[in-house]
């Protein structure tokens, strides 16, 4: 059973709650619906002892000289449950869901609807990431001249696993960003050569391909995207209707960060191999949102952010690439004593935070306790809960093929007639305390809405609530 303890730590005394559950009760508890309710319970107790904790820990630093390093700041939250699905979870079992949401305590007085940046950690991972700060900063170079290669490789297994790839296959970076850079700048590219990347490719990388272009005399040809496409084929063929002797590598965006739009990837891989063309894909809004592991996509290349949706520390990426092309690819920063067929080039950064590379491995173990399926399914629910409610009010328009699950996920673009993207952004905020994202792109103009699986069903209603105010208006 669960009790209610005291601990000492120093002259701190603080609340400690200890969850013990025999199989057999939690069986029980599950069979009378109590399951969620009492680890919620033990969550909450557990952060409400933090908070305190933290309060005394600071007081007693000031006051009696402790050594805050010296306390066991967070071996208390260790006894966390993660919120563990097990399979049986429904998209709409709202019990369920708030006990997610208190993972992820949220300061603010505004409804976050702007999700597509970062994500927060979980608690249990950042605690984790916080306690190996203070590891590494207490035992400095011991760390980083003994541990930190087992540590890093540690890691790299685990992630390999949960990307379904092998770990020689597979750099840790900072980000997507940083992990597209290294094929684009490094790709041995020829005069003449052409690349073809689409209209609503991420910034970034349109960046990099451009300079490429000034530098080395490549062309970059764009394939425009149709935003509510009927089928794969008038995707697949915006890109390969582009298609030549000369084309040496296709850049695609699984999932839009503008539009929210899914794109068939592995369709149109399929297609570029055919001709001899690589292809490479920028997946840092669809790893741990959408449900699929890296040989799905049939790519050459993939790079994604870490700290998007697998709710890793900033500063988390990687980039995969088949075994048959490292060795072509040089590295954005020269590395040292790497054979140039060895994956780890791709990693040279010099000194860099290894909490934060660590902490990777827990975030894995939050986000497998929910399981890819259900998130991506929960994320998709939240979504249509308040698209279905607006999209068919006058005046608004969804720039996201919503309807088709294929072809989205929890992110939409949403505009509305008479408001500029900045202007819709800001009444959302100012009138009703919900905070979005302006695009204004070439392409798309709206403001992007991006639910997160903290986001309430509450918050969506007021969403819900505002776009009908703003759209009679
Ligand atoms: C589609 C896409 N690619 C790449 C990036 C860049 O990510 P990062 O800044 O983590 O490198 C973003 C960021 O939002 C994005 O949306």
């Amino acid at each position: 059973m669960h009790f209610l303890g005291f601990e000492k730590c120093g002259k701190i005394t603080f609340w400690n709650v200890r969850l013990h559950l025999s199989l057999d009760l939690q069986i029980w508890l599950r069979e009378k619906d109590l399951y969620y309710k009492t680890l919620t319970f033990s969550l909450t107790c557990t952060m409400f002892s933090r908070k305190t904790f933290l309060q005394n820990a600071a007081l007693a630093t000031a006051g009696l000289g402790l050594s805050s390093a010296g306390l066991p700041l967070n071996d208390n939250l260790n006894l966390l449950p993660l919120p563990f699905s097990n399979g049986g979870i429904a998209v709409d079992d709202e019990s369920y869901w708030d006990m997610v949401r208190l993972y992820f305590p949220r300061k603010g007085d505004y409804i976050n609807l702007e999700n597509g940046y970062f994500s927060p950690q979980a608690s249990p991972t950042l605690l984790h990431h916080q306690r190996r700060e203070d590891y590494i900063n207490s035992t400095t170079s011991w760390y980083m001249r003994r541990e930190q290669t087992a540590a890093f490789e540690t890691v790299r297994t685990k992630l390999a696993d949960f990307l379904g790839i092998d770990s020689e296959e597979l750099a840790i970076t900072r980000n997507t960003t940083e992990s597209l850079n290294n094929l684009i700048c490094g790709f041995p590219w020829k005069p003449g050569d052409e690349v073809i990347i689409g209209n609503q490719d991420y910034g970034s990388m349109v960046a990099a391909f451009h300079q490429i272009q000034k530098r080395l005399g490549i062309k970059v040809i764009i394939a425009n995207v149709p935003m509510h496409p009927s089928n794969d084929g008038e995707v697949v063929d915006a890109y390969l209707k582009h298609a030549t002797s000369k084309t040496k590598l296709i850049h695609l965006t699984h999932l839009i960060n503008l539009t929210g739009q899914v794109i068939p990837v592995a369709t149109i891989a399929d297609k570029a191999h055919d001709m001899g063309i690589e292809v490479a894909v920028d997946a840092a809004h669809s790893i741990a949102q959408l449900d699929f592991k890296i040989p799905d996509l049939h790519a050459d290349y993939v790079a994604a952010s870490l700290h998007k949706w697998l709710c890793c520390p900033l500063g988390n990426g990687f980039l995969w690439m088949k075994k048959q092309h490292i060795s072509k690819i040089w590295p954005l920063l020269a590395p040292e004593g790497q054979p140039e067929d060895n994956i780890r080039k791709f990693q040279q950064q010099g000194t860099r935070p290894l909490q934060s590379v660590e902490t990777i491995s827990k975030a894995i173990d939050f986000h497998n306790s929910i399981g890819s399926a259900l998130k991506e399914a929960r994320l998709k629910y939240l979504m249509h809960y308040w698209v279905s409610k607006v999209a068919l009010l006058s005046k608004v328009t969804i720039h996201t093929p919503w309807e088709e699950a294929t072809r989205c996920s929890a992110i939409v673009n949403v505009g509305i007639e008479g408001f500029t993207p900045a202007q819709l952004a800001e009444k959302l905020l100012t009138d009703f305390k919900i905070f979005t994202v302006a695009i204004d792109h070439p392409i798309v103009k709206g403001v992007r809405v991006t639910p997160h699986l903290y986001t309430s069903i509450d918050e969506l209603d007021a969403m819900v609530n505002a776009i009908q105010i703003i759209s009679k208006g």
